[in-house]
């Protein structure tokens, strides 16, 4: 027996959207978004993020998947509700801005209070009591998402394992929802609340961890003359520390890093820590270094090549060559940008070219992030620290 027949997912982000097309090949799925161009996309079985798989499972479970722009058609008829919306990170309140999320549970508290609702965002330790205890009426879990944008079918098809934050009948039901998916055979922890919110916010801070190293590593021997890759890659042949993550860059960035990272530093409040506080500092001193390695080449005009984070990403969120550029051109530099995915003739003042070529000639450094094929006859004019090819 099925343990659901119908799922609404709220938000047709990265993992709404992911989450929401693998459900479809079992159950029928609603797929909410307030962005009406998602909607139509999704309706049309196209899809609004980047995948290379998406496309198939959209086309083959086209019947079972429907977008909507507001809950109000699912309301009496669905089995569980799966948030995935924006938690960004709130400057001002030193914290995750988690409105979207308590206005979308209080929608569904209002109008169909007797529905669990399963929440997929990364959010703060401590939210789930805090909304359990503000309305102890509906049932509600948090289970983390450990995708990656641009993987995200291949991650939830093969997920490195499954968390859930609670140890009921219904968290049982929402694990065997993902087993199903999965195909390979991931190890489930069911945990309290608080763990499986701090599980996420560990996960990520560790990887960011593994990025500042090795970048703090580069700085240290690009400031000596030393040879960076050799260094790197022989500190990773020991098994005990490995390759992943150890590719220098200008710092860790995109959406999910900066933030989390930032949030559990927040969550730490009166516990002592040294590392965390450091792992948010080290993103700050590497963008420094890189733009005072960059100032010590005199350039006259910086183009800035691709504002994405990394390969094959479709969205310019956080990414560390804009902390990059903020610094460069607050020295006074003229800096330029080379980014199709940008509609405006401007970025921050900075003109946005569209013309590949002519951006290049009118560059006298180009900085890349990660490299592409598209500088490989400019190399003598390319500022980029990606030496293993990698993203
Ligand atoms: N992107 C990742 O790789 C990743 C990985 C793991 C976890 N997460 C977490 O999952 C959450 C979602 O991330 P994402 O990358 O999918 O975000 P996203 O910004 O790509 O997608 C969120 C979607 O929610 C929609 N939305 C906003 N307000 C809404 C509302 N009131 N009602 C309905 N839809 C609304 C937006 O239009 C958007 O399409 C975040 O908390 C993030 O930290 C993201």
């Amino acid at each position: 027996m099925k343990n659901f027949s119908n799922i609404s997912v709220i938000g047709a982000g990265y993992v709404g959207n992911s989450i929401a097309v693998l459900l479809s090949q079992n159950y029928n799925v609603s797929i909410i978004d307030i962005d009406e161009e998602k909607v139509r996309l999704i309706n049309s079985s196209n899809s609004p993020i980047n995948d290379p798989l998406i496309k198939e499972f959209l086309e083959s479970n086209k019947s079972r998947l429907i977008a909507y722009p507001n809950l109000e058609p699912t309301f009496g008829k669905t089995d569980l509700y799966i948030l995935a919306l924006p938690t960004n990170y709130d400057p001002k309140g030193n914290y995750f801005d988690t409105s979207i999320l308590e206005d979308t549970i209080d929608q569904i508290r209002i109008n169909d209070p007797k529905i669990p609702i399963l929440i997929k965002s990364t959010i703060p330790v401590g939210f789930i009591s805090k909304i359990r205890s503000k309305f102890p009426e509906i049932q509600i879990i948090f289970s983390p998402e450990f995708l990656r944008e641009g993987h995200a079918i291949e991650d939830n098809l093969n997920p490195s394992r499954i968390v859930i934050g609670d140890n009921s009948n219904l968290a049982k039901r929402i694990s065997e929802l993902f087993e199903e998916i999965a195909l390979n055979d991931p190890i489930c922890f069911f945990l309290a609340p608080e763990e499986a919110e701090s599980v996420k916010l560990f996960s990520n801070s560790y990887l960011a961890l593994r990025v500042a190293y090795f970048n703090e590593l580069d700085s240290y021997a690009l400031n000596l003359g030393l040879d960076t890759e050799k260094i790197i890659s022989a500190v990773c042949s020991d098994p005990r520390i490995g390759r992943g993550y150890n590719n220098p860059s200008f710092g860790y960035g995109g959406y999910c890093l900066p933030k989390d990272t930032k949030q559990l530093l927040a969550n730490y409040n009166s516990v002592p820590q040294n590392i965390i506080g450091a792992i948010v500092d080290a993103n700050v001193s590497r963008k420094d270094y890189i733009a005072d390695d960059i100032m010590k080449k005199n350039p006259d005009c910086v183009g800035i090549y691709r504002l994405i984070m990394k390969e094959g990403s479709d969205n310019i969120r956080s990414s560390s060559v804009q902390g990059i550029m903020k610094r460069i051109k607050a020295k006074g530099v003229r800096v330029i940008v080379y980014e199709p995915l940008i509609t405006q003739s401007q970025f921050y003042g900075s003109e946005v070219f569209t013309n590949l070529e002519k951006f290049k000639d009118s560059s006298s450094l180009i900085l890349a992030n990660r490299m592409h094929e598209d500088l490989s006859d400019t190399t003598e004019k390319i500022y980029t620290r990606d030496l293993f090819g990698e993203s």
